[in-house]
Parts: structure tokens; sequence; C-alpha cells
């Protein structure tokens, strides 16, 4: 019998109201790695209302008391590490020193963040009066809902649950339906770790408790990363209901190479940020900018290494670049292959699914490098999320940062120079949230904002000491302690004004 992966609600594992069960499989081996329950909007409403039931007593609790516990949750985090980081690779592909990458990140952000348990400022001022008190201090919202994707099982959930959960909210997570174990088994440590029942729910499926959790009046602020397409829709449903919400979506990230860019390092950069992860990761380089002095040597070079990536099971030690997800992620990629030819661009290397022994069972595609790529086509506009990278041909920086901004997305970009001044130049210009230099574009730091310009996000940031904001309002508080009626901005003395 696989293991059954429950739902928790108030405290209890428990199966979804209506039975209904999916399985979950590697997608490397086909493997069938356990069972989870698939919940519908009696689940998220039974959540909710738990989530509702322990925000009083959880928001009352000092923060440097539920930093204690997200602390402990951090322990436990370290201490089956590699545990996680082997189920993570089976759940959902990538390679394990990527999932122990992923499982450190939920590590550092909960570390990072509990240490706020003892700080979560607010500022005193002057007041205009005498004799009167002036502060503000950051407030929990209520019960928050979380959707996060699969390509982080671990990761995202933390960035989103620990800042919630320190700031005094309650939340209902409800993970991607590819990876409900990883969800799984962060609740089951969390729970360990003395989170009391009802602060923490977890409801497993689809878009059906997906869209209920977003729906449902008591969900006071919605924290969501995944498409583009999902996340608007989200956003156009909470701007409805009046509710706070805060977006991780696409990316088409791009890594500018500059003629004097050292070559090594270039080929290193972003072999490991374009093919990493399968380049499924929202922050993966797909265009290459390159100045036409170097574009051909930086192509060529790239092309030479993408077929030489070890692809196969994440778990055995050789492997480099893992699976997509699924079938319907390798059809969406081939699909996008197929236009870029469409388009005129020129597939160097990779461009099929990859074949061979260990292969057969798994949702394998070659890493994929397009050279004579021009900045309007689709493959350069538009996010494929799989192992494919696109080179484009620049003039020279003003036209490379053109090309970088010229896309929908903004997220990450990076410049590859020796030259500080160039370097500095684009930093200024490129419009993203994260920009890197002489390094790929993945590879964020937990205690540093993370997220994207225009259609990327919505001006949230998740990271940093900046995501307390996406789970804090503001209360401002006035003291009077005259022991008179001192009304603000009348009652103050001012000194004549010379007519
Ligand atoms: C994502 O791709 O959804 O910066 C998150 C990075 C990682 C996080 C990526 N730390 O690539």
């Amino acid at each position: 019998m696989a293991d059954l992966y429950r739902n928790y609600i108030g405290g209890k594992w428990v199966d979804a109201r209506g039975g209904a069960t999916a399985e979950v499989r590697n997608p490397a081996t086909g493997e069938v790695l356990g069972v989870a329950t698939q919940s519908g909007a009696e689940d998220v409403a039974a959540a909710v209302a738990a989530a509702r039931a322990a925000y009083d007593p959880w928001r009352k609790t000092p923060a440097p008391r539920r930093a204690e516990v997200l602390y402990r949750s951090a322990e436990l985090i370290v201490e089956r590490k590699e545990e996680l980081s082997r189920m993570m690779t089976r759940e959902m592909g990538k390679i394990l020193d990527e999932t122990r990458g992923d499982v450190q990140e939920a590590i550092d952000m909960t570390y990072f963040i509990a240490g706020e348990g003892r700080r979560l400022h607010g500022y005193t001022t002057p007041s205009e009066m005498p004799d009167k008190l002036a502060f503000c201090q950051r407030v929990p919202l209520g019960v928050a809902g979380l959707i996060t994707p699969w390509n982080f099982p671990l990761a995202i959930p933390s960035w989103k649950l620990v800042p919630a959960l320190l700031a005094g909210n309650t939340v209902v997570l409800k993970p991607a339906p590819e990876t409900p174990i990883l969800a799984a088994l962060y609740v089951r440590i969390l729970e360990e770790a003395g989170v009391p029942p009802g602060v923490v729910n977890l409801v497993l499926g689809g878009d059906e408790p997906g869209k209920a959790l977003v729906d449902h009046p008591d969900v006071a602020v919605i924290s969501f990363t995944g498409s583009t397409e999902t996340g608007l829709k989200v956003a156009a449903r909470c701007s409805e209901l009046g509710k706070r919400v805060s977006l991780e979506m696409g990316g088409k990230n791009a890594a500018i190479v500059l003629d004097d860019a050292d070559p090594d390092l270039v080929a290193d950069a972003l072999v490991w940020s374009a093919f990493g992860t399968t380049g499924q990761r929202c922050t993966a380089c797909s265009r290459i900018i390159a100045e036409a002095g170097v574009r051909k040597l930086v192509a060529e070079t790239l092309a030479e290494r993408a077929g030489q990536v070890r692809i196969g099971d994440g778990l055995l030690p050789q492997t480099q670049m893992g699976p997509l997800i699924s079938s319907s992620q390798l059809d969406r990629v081939a699909a996008y292959v197929g236009i870029g030819r469409e388009e005129g661009a020129k597939v160097l290397v990779g461009g099929s699914r990859a074949t061979g022994a260990g292969l057969e069972k798994g949702w394998f595609f070659s890493p994929t490098v397009f050279d004579g790529v021009k900045p309007g086509m689709r493959i350069a506009q538009e996010e494929i999320f799989g192992p494919v990278v696109d080179v484009i041909e620049a003039r020279d920086l003003a036209d490379a940062v053109a090309i970088v901004n010229g896309v929908k997305y903004g997220l990450s970009a990076s410049v590859f120079t020796r030259d500080i001044n160039r370097a500095l130049k684009a930093v200024e210009d490129i419009h993203t949230g994260i920009v890197y230099v002489n390094h790929g574009t993945t590879g964020a730091e937990v205690h540093l904002p993370f997220g994207g310009t225009k259609a990327t996000g919505n001006g949230h940031r998740e990271g940093g000491l900046q995501v307390l904001d996406v789970f804090t309002e503001w209360r401002s508080v006035y003291v009077d302690y005259s022991g008179r009626l001192q009304r603000a901005q009348i009652d103050v003395e001012r000194p004549a004004r010379k007519s």
C-alpha cells in the first residue's frame, strides 16, 4: 500500500471529506510515491475555521515565544535535511545537490525570520503635543492563505509560512498538487516543533481548494507563487473581495554578456542558471544577450557544455539534470521548441525529448540552446519553464539593456563584464527586482527582498524584512498623559506669523 498523505486541520490529520485521492509519481521513474487526499471547498472551510479559532491565542502569544517554535522547526529540518532532500528529489525530480539547497533555503529563512521575534520593530516618534506618546507597531492580519508551487516544495512554503506565523497570523497552506508529500513532511515538523493546533493547516489538492481559499471571506491575505495566468485571476478575485494579495509569478530572465567578460565564468554560470532545476525556476536564465564580438563564442561554448550535461534520475550521484515535472510540461517545452524553429531560430543542441538507458520512464528533455534569436520572437518573450535558452545578439550595452527590459516580466537579470563602469550602468538601467553582476540569474539569498517588477508580481516582496509587509499592517498608538484635551493640529502652539 502506498503511503497516504492527508490534510492537517485543527491539529488533526484527516481525509478530504469528498474522499477523492490522487497518486503522486516520481517524474524520473514513474514510481508511485504515495497517494494524496484531494480537497474541496468544504475542507478549506474547515481549515479556515480552525485557523480562525486559533488566531487570537496565537496573536497574543509573545512574538519571541512564537519565534522559539519556529527555531525548533529549523532544528528539526536540519536534523532531517537528507531525508527531506531525497524525498524532494523523488517527488519533483531536481538533483540532490539542488534539493539540499532548497531545504537549506528553508532553514536559512526560518533562522533569519525567527530572529525578528525579538525585534519586529515599529518606531516611536515625537508627538506634536506635550505629554503625549506616539508609536506604531506591526500587527497581524488574521488568517493567511498560502498557495505554493512544486519547483521549491519546501523553500517557498517556508518563505511564506514562517513570516506569517512570526507576525502572529495563522495559516492555511495549499501546496501544488505535484508536491503534497514535502508539504505534509513540513507540516509534521511544525507539529512536532510545537505549533499549536489550528495555527498551521494543510489542504492538499488542485485548483478547487486553491480557489476556495481565495474566495473565503475569513482569509485576510493570499500569498501566491505560480504562473502569471493563475496569479492574475487570483489577484482579480482578491481585488473584488478587498483582500490583500502578494503575487510571485513568471520570469523571462536574461544575462547580458559583454565583450570583455570572462568566457569560462560565463559558461559555468549560464549552464547552471539555464539548466539548473531543469530550467523550472522562475529565476532561470532563458535569454543570453551577447555583444556581437562574443555572441558566436558564447553560443558555441554553451551548446558544447549543454550537450555534456548528464541527464537522469536526480538521486544518482552522476546526474546533473533531472526530468521535467510532468508530461504536460514536456509537451509544452517541445511545443516551444517547435515555435522557435518556425520563427527562424536555430537549435544548436538539444531540442527534443531525451532518450536512452534509464530515461524511458521519465519526462526528460535535452538541454536546448537556440541561436539567432530575435528579441521579439515568442521564444524570447514567453516563459517556457524548461531547459531552453536563447542567444540574442546585441549591438552594445544600451541595446542589450533595452532587450533585457523589452519583455513583460521583470524578475531577475545579470551582466557579465570586467568593466565596473559598464556593470554599474547596467545595474542602473535594468528594470528587474534582482540584478546580478558576474553571476547567472539564479541564487537569491533569503535575507534580501525577492520579487520582480512588471508582470512578475504586484509590488510585494518575499524574503528580507520586506516580507513582513505582506503579513502585517500598522497600528499607530497615541497616549495622551497631559490629563486634558489636546486637539492635534489645533491646540498646537505656533509662533505668530509676521504679516
Ligand atoms: C523560484 O524559482 O521560484 O534565486 C525561486 C533562486 C532561488 C529561488 C528561486 N533561491 O533561484
